[in-house]
């Protein structure tokens, strides 16, 4: 029986972090049995923001961190095929034809645009960030996945994608034999983490993050540094739960949730010091990341390891690409030479 297909990844731009884990990392985790599971490391769409030479040299490294990081929290490349967007050449061609089924208007209007303009004083957008929900559609679709798992912040992307696959089947197929599926959207169960100096939202480039790569000591000092509730300036001052960064973690990553659920009863009865809090949420995350960094130590014994997990998703999902092209364009009547 062929299982359902995922299909998600990230683009190389840095080390991740707890936010990707519970984002996407964890639905990759608990799904990669009961799905087939493509993964890619998006190394074009970094061009659509860092396209500065020196930005682009620190790309390959990248390549590797986020390989890595995806390894570690336990996805087995023997499983799933992980593959690099630059080594499928059908993904570029799908992107182009896919260009012609969404207006300018349209991806104009997708949040994340004006969102990343905004944090890059991007005054006018270039095509290519313009066009960015086209390529991720190509990502997609190129493997004909079933369900993407992202965080909260792709989901208008995701829409983008599937109004691309209806339009392409109205077009050019019937409505009981699509060519292409609509893909569902997976939501994690912290659909965006928020920062450890509580801006809405983790980030590596804000520096608000603990990264999976993060050593003990760095997690404790990360910690320590935590915001949390700015009114409760002695340890005997009842204390705020709810929306507190500190608690939002607890119950993100602590395992041990009499632990959590007496250290919220204390706090907001002051009955207990931040310092407590804190250690016990260092520990705990500490706890988390130690099959993690022991996973990743294992990984780096083989020094290809990167190379090799690529090669091979990449060949598999050019197969897989190249296959999907064919009936795109045998429906669409776009084969020179194969009518009479
Ligand atoms: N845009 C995604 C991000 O920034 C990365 C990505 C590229 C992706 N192609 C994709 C995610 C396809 C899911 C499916 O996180």
């Amino acid at each position: 029986m062929t299982r359902p297909r995922i299909m998600t990844g990230d683009r190389p731009t840095g080390a991740m972090h707890l936010g990707h884990y519970v984002g996407t990392l964890a639905n990759r985790v608990r799904l990669q049995d009961a799905y087939e599971c493509f993964f890619i490391v998006a190394d074009l769409h970094t061009l659509t923001t860092n396209i500065e030479r020196e930005k682009v040299a620190q790309v390959n490294q990248h390549i590797r961190d986020v390989v890595l990081d995806n390894l570690s929290v336990g996805i087995d490349p023997e499983r799933s095929h992980y593959y690099l967007q630059s080594l499928i050449p059908q993904i570029p061609e799908m992107a182009l034809i896919f260009s012609n089924l969404v207006t300018v208007a349209r991806l104009s209007r997708v949040p994340t645009l004006k969102e990343v303009m905004g944090n890059l004083s991007i005054s006018e957008e270039s095509l290519g960030l313009l066009s960015y929900p086209v390529l991720q559609a190509a990502d997609i679709l190129c493997v004909r996945a079933n369900l993407v798992p992202v965080g909260k912040d792709q989901a208008s992307h995701l829409e983008v994608t599937r109004e691309i696959a209806r339009r392409f089947n109205f077009l050019y197929a019937s409505e009981e034999r699509p060519v292409l599926p609509e893909p569902d959207t997976l939501i994690g169960d912290v659909p965006t983490l928020i920062g450890l100096d509580g801006q809405a939202k983790a980030s590596k480039s804000l520096g608000n993050a603990i990264l999976l790569t993060d050593d003990a000591a760095t997690v404790e000092q990360k910690v320590r540094g935590m915001y949390t509730d700015p009114n409760r300036i002695r340890a005997d001052i009842p204390g705020r739960v709810e929306g507190n960064p500190v608690f939002i973690y607890h119950d993100a990553f602590n395992d041990h949730k009499e632990e959590v659920d007496d250290l919220k009863e204390r706090y907001a009865q002051g009955k207990v010091g931040d310092v407590e809090v804190k250690r016990k949420l260092a520990a705990a995350i500490n706890r988390f990341l130690d099959p993690i960094r022991e996973r990743r130590a294992e990984l780096e014994r083989n020094p290809r390891i990167v190379e090799e997990v690529l090669a091979a998703g990449s060949e598999r999902t050019r197969a897989e690409s190249a296959e999907t092209l064919y009936l795109m364009k045998e429906a669409m009547g776009l084969m020179w030479g194969a009518q009479q």
